[in-house]
Parts: C-alpha cells; structure tokens; sequence
C-alpha cells in the first residue's frame, strides 16, 4: 500500500452538553463537513506532518504517537497530511474528527483488526492528553457518525435512527475556548457540587425525554426541550449575549426553539423551525451579526476513502 486516506464528520452537540462530562447523557450529530487523513510512505527518518496553515498539530501528534508506542512501532517511515472541509473556529469538532480519523488510517496503514469500539478508546486518550478533559462525545460522532445517545461511563454509544431535523445552524464568530470552560466549571462544581448536580440532573431528564420526540419528529416538542435545555445551560453560566441574542432572534422569527451547541461563550447555536420559517430564522440570526452555516448532519462516520 502506497497510501491511505480516511475521512471522518465534525459534530453539532443536539442536547446535553457539559452535563455529559459528569456522566449524564447527551445526543451527537455528525455533520457533512469532514477532515480527511492521508497516510503515505516517506524516506524520512520520522513521522512527518503537513497540515492546513493554522491547524493545531497537537491533537494529530498525539493519535499518533500514542498508537505506534502501543503497538511498539518505531516513530518512522511515514508522512501524515491532514485536511478540513470547515473552519476549525466554528467549534464543529475538527480537533476530534482529526483525532478520528488518524487512529482508523493507522490502523489500515498497519493492517490491524481493531473495531470502531477499539478505535473510540485510543482516540479519546489521545483527545485527553492533549486537552485534559473531555466526555470523549466529539470522537463519538466522529467514528460512529449518525446521530448517537452518548454517555460516558460505559461508554454508551446507542445509534438513534431518526430522519434529518429541520435545523439552522447559527456561527456566533466567537471562537468557544473548550478545555478553559470545562476548567471553569470543575471549579463551580467543587466549589457548589450540589447546584451544579442539580442541572445536570435536570438536562439529563430532558436528555431523556427528547430520545422520543427526535424519533418520532415531534419537532415543536424538540424545540420546547432546547428552550429548557438552554436555560439550564445560561443558569451554568455558559451562554453569551451573542449567543443569547441569536437565539431569541430565532425564535421571535418563528423556531419552535433554540439552544447553543458545544462548549457555549461563542461557536454556534441551533434552532429547529418549520420549513416555511427557515429562511426568516436564518435571516434573524443574521440581522444580529450570526453566520448561518448550512449543514447536513446525521452523515457517516469515519471510514476509507482511498
Ligand atoms: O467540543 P465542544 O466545544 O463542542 O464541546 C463538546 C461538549 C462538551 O460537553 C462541552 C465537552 C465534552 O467533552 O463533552
């Protein structure tokens, strides 16, 4: 084999974000927009790298090195290229989709047998050495792709089988500083253990409740659920006033509702509304300086392309 090349989805996080760090349940999207990988041979007397200008080179570093010392594989002998069909600010989770899709072309590149399950592990190890934290929900929707009902402690990866979500997609133009915001709320849960535990109780509740209404398209009930779920997201004190502003935008305009996705203090929202209203909503977000950002999700997971 000369070369391998293997791609894998960004993500939107649908419903319980940060709540999914401490064991609760949440619900990942994989979107269209991909990172692909290419692994080929190379005379140099290590691994080299060629990434897109801008690209932190930490997450792919870190796939890598820790696979080959795994398997007891000399640092050498190939040259990994990386390349992103989206802006790594818009939060959609191209550091995991790297991450991704690198353990699985190496795994080709290799000829080993490792499963998807396999695969997940050493991803999420890899995404925690470099960033500290994390409920690995990001690797999820990569190498599983689809739409999944993740829980960390398990791992529980349950694949939801729903037909697309009228979604928009609002980018606030604030890159969200992931691992800096998950320290923050390590402190605010040791520090008020039972406030925090109480929200992520009751995002895990709405967690629950939204499984069902996702399946069966009761998308005025989905909405009402974001509205709840982002409350109990501006209570932990991780919305922001653009965020905030984009989303009553959407929903004066006619969502049946909205919430951030991700980390939140910036990245991106997410509305569901009735077809009829989109092009309104997605006019909203933008009278209030939001990008709207047209996405399909519910796509494949990390697989060969070549
Ligand atoms: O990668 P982000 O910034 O979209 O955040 C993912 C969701 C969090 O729950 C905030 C973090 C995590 O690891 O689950």
């Amino acid at each position: 084999m000369n070369s391998v090349t293997v791609s894998a989805p960004g993500k939107l996080v649908l419903f319980g974000e940060h709540a999914v760090v401490y064991g609760r349940g949440a619900i990942v999207t994989a979107m269209d927009q991909r990172v692909r990988v290419t692994i080929e041979a190379s005379e140099q007397s290590d691994v080299s790298y060629e990434l897109p200008n801008g690209m932190d080179d930490r997450f792919v570093r870190a796939a890598v090195e820790q696979t080959l010392v795994e398997w007891k594989q000399p640092l050498k002998g190939f040259l990994v290229r990386t390349s992103c069909a989206f802006s790594e600010s818009f939060g959609f989770g191209s550091s995991s989709a790297v991450v991704g899709a690198t353990v699985m072309a190496l795994r080709e590149w290799f000829g080993r047998k490792d499963t998807k399950e396999d695969l997940f592990k050493r991803a999420v190890t890899a995404i925690r050495f470099v960033q500290g934290k994390g409920s690995g929900i990001d690797a999820a929707a990569a190498l599983f792709g689809k739409t999944v009902y993740f829980r960390m402690n398990g791992p529980v990866v349950e694949p939801m089988i729903l037909s697309p979500l009228p979604l928009v997609v609002g980018y606030s133009g604030q890159k969200a500083d992931t691992p800096s915001i998950l320290s923050e709320i390590a402190a605010k849960m040791t520090a008020q253990p039972e406030r925090v535990n109480r929200i992520y109780d009751a995002i895990d509740t709405i967690v629950t409740e939204v499984k069902p209404k996702l399946l069966e398209g009761d998308f005025e009930r989905v909405g009402k659920l974001m509205d709840f779920n982002q409350e109990y997201l501006r209570d932990l004190g991780v919305s922001s006033e653009k965020l905030e502003a984009m989303i009553a935008a959407a929903k004066k305009a006619g969502a049946w509702g909205a919430k951030l996705s991700g980390a939140g203090r910036g990245d991106s929202m997410i509305a569901v509304a009735p077809e009829e209203k989109r092009r309104a909503v997605e006019q909203a977000i933008e009278s209030v300086g939001g990008k709207v950002i047209r996405i399909l999700h519910n796509t494949e997971g990390a697989g060969v392309e070549a």
